[in-house]
Parts: C-alpha cells; structure tokens; sequence
C-alpha cells in the first residue's frame, strides 16, 4: 500500500485499483500536495465536517462517483448536496468494500460543517489490502485510542501534531505508544500558524519514548508500506 500526504490531514491510501482519499481539503489549503482536480478516488472517508477536513468533497465525490463514508450526519448533508453512493455508518460502525473496511472510533473534538451541520467527529481504521491505517481524526489525548490494538494490529497510525485545535506534539507522543503501530506519520502541523510545531523533535520522542518510527512527510510524499 501507498500512504500519500496531501497536506494537512489528507492522505490517499492506493493498493492495486483501490484509491481511498482521506478528509480531502485541497483547494485553499496553503500546503496541498495535490489539485482537487487530479484526484482519482474510488473512496472517500471523512473524519468529520470542519472546512479543513470536508474541503472538495462535494465536487470530488460528483466528479469520481467515489463511494463516501462519513457519520451519519454528515452523510445526510452530502445527499442533500446530491453525492450519491454515500454510506453512513456511526461511531463504532464497520463499512466494507471491495478489498477492505473502514470502521469510525471516537475522537475527542467538535464539529459542525461549513454549512451548519453538527456532527460528531470520528476516527477511521482502514483495512486496505490487508494493512491497517488508523487516521485518528482531529482530537485530543484520552485513553481510549489504545482500544483500537485490542481488536486490530495497526500497521501505520496517521496522528495529529499541531496542537491549538488537537493534542500537541508532546500528547501525541503518548498516543503513538498507546495506538502501538509500526510507523506513524504525523499531519495537521504548520498549516496554519496556530499549528506550527516541530516534526523533528516529535520524531525523536517517539524513537526515544515509543517502539514506533515516526516517518515525516513532506505534501506530496509517500510512504509504502
Ligand atoms: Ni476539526
Ligand atoms: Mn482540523
């Protein structure tokens, strides 16, 4: 599998045909790895509704005709906005498809999308092609995010750095030893200057504090896994 940083906290898992673009906030976004327009997904998974996260989601999923998962709310917003193919699972609801899952977990944050929709924000464990990434959405530190190992292996956990509106390098810290997955990349850092942070220091904790490897992505750089 390839993990792709596309800025902020949008990633795109690609294994084989199989493209899930994650919280796609492309167009406004100071440090897009990406276009909204070259984008290509066959699914669509959202953590939750704030403008950084929704971003081109309306106009990607019309485009593509991607499957979309988002809660339940934010689900019902997207067909009022005419995405079709929109699935709508709740906190703790596994959503499959052709060649994985992806499951939506607590993460401790608010959410109400442009428009004016509350929603309650989540995390996602993605199963693609047999690995598993654990985006844990926008949060902050509580120890229920070690529940997720307890059921699956966390091959790469995608984890919040910048603090101000997440947990902050040094909590995030914690939460990689709790999640317990083989390589972490860390997002939503040094987009904007309320989040600016120090990705080298965090990857140093994490090698000397964890017995994950922290791997720093520039947007538009990949991992594989
Ligand atoms: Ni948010
Ligand atoms: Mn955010």
């Amino acid at each position: 599998m390839d993990i792709r940083f596309l800025g902020h906290a949008c990633f795109e898992l690609s294994d084989g045909d199989t493209r899930v673009l994650i919280d796609p906030f492309l167009t406004g976004n100071p440090k897009a790895g990406a276009e909204a327009s070259e984008m290509n997904p066959t699914h669509i998974f959202l953590t939750h509704g704030h403008q950084d996260h929704y971003g081109d989601i309306v106009d990607i999923a019309k485009r593509t005709s991607a499957q979309v998962v988002a809660i339940v709310e934010l689900a019902s917003e997207l067909e009022e906005e005419g995405v079709e193919n929109v699935s709508n699972p709740n906190i703790g609801g596994t959503v499959e498809f052709d060649g994985g899952w992806v499951r939506l977990t607590p993460a401790w944050h608010t959410s109400t999308t442009p428009k004016g929709t509350v929603n309650t924000p989540a995390g996602l464990v993605i199963n693609l092609g047999g690995q598993t990434v654990y985006h844990l959405g926008d949060t902050g530190l509580f120890s229920d995010l070690q529940l997720v190992k307890a059921r699956d292996k966390v091959d790469v956990a995608l984890v919040p750095i910048g603090g101000h509106f997440t947990m902050d390098r040094h909590d995030a810290v914690t939460a990689v030893d709790w999640v317990g997955a083989d390589v972490v990349i860390p997002c939503h850092y040094n987009t904007f200057p309320p989040i600016e942070t120090d990705d080298k220091a965090f990857q140093d904790d994490v090698a000397a504090k964890t017995s994950s490897r922290a791997v720093v992505l520039d947007p538009g750089e990949s991992h594989t896994v």
